[in-house]
């Protein structure tokens, strides 16, 4: 069985080595933003981690909102430009770390909110329970958790049957809505899930709040 994060880890080097790739660079997620606002409100200067942060786009709106932002990746060279785009943006106190979403180097119930718009869908099935073991770790019994993952209207997996894709080495993985309940009602009640239906569609955005006393 091949490992997802090897074979996800040339994707992601080309892609923040060339700045091509499919996503926004720069413009948040107006789903993720609206969240944040509402979180703000609950938790005005609360931690936030974002998983995968990629280039820094939500860290940036979280940042710009109060939060105490710590931005995680595995691939440095998207924290290389994280950091440029934080410099350029003039956004400060963002803290950056290198690591992988299935080793989180923090202390127990380290955050308020946890945000990951597009890594989990980049694990493999067999990865989940490590990952949700890491988040339910490292965030606050009552924390928040902003997701987006792929549903099966991404162009990749249209007219597909198989719930996963690889194509430039990049392991894929698309959501059913009851997939994404199974995996995270018992801990966190599910406040919203929705489908993004713009631009032809492809996502599913959640916000979720941890039930408190739940592993
Ligand atoms: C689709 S990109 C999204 C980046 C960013 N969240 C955004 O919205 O612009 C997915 C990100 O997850 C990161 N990633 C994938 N697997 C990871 C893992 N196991 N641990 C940490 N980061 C990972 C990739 O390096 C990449 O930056």
């Amino acid at each position: 069985m091949f490992s997802a994060a090897e074979a996800n880890r040339s994707y992601f080097q080309d892609a923040y080595r060339t700045g091509i790739h499919g996503w926004e660079v720069e413009k948040p997620s107006p789903y993720a933003v609206a969240c944040l606002r509402r979180i703000s409100k609950i938790v005005p200067g609360g931690r936030l981690l974002d998983i995968g942060c990629g280039e820094g786009r939500h860290s940036f709106a979280a940042r710009r909102l109060g939060f105490r932002v710590t931005a995680m990746d595995f691939e440095p060279l998207a924290l290389t430009r994280a950091r440029r785009f934080a410099r350029l943006k003039k956004v400060a106190g963002v803290v950056f770390r290198r690591a992988s979403v299935l080793r989180l180097p923090f202390p127990d119930s380290s955050f308020d909110v946890a945000l990951d718009y597009g890594c989990l869908h980049h694990q493999r099935k067999s990865d989940w329970p490590a990952y949700k073991a890491n988040l339910l770790r490292v965030l606050k019994p009552d924390g928040f958790y902003i997701l987006t993952v792929f549903s099966p209207r991404f162009i990749m997996f249209r007219g597909s049957r198989r719930p996963w894709h690889v194509a430039q080495g990049a392991y894929r993985r698309r959501f059913l809505a009851g997939e994404i309940t199974a995996l995270f009602s018992r801990q966190f009640e599910i406040m919203d899930l929705a489908e993004d239906r713009e631009n032809g569609g492809g996502f599913w955005h959640a916000l979720m709040r941890r039930r408190p006393e739940t592993r």
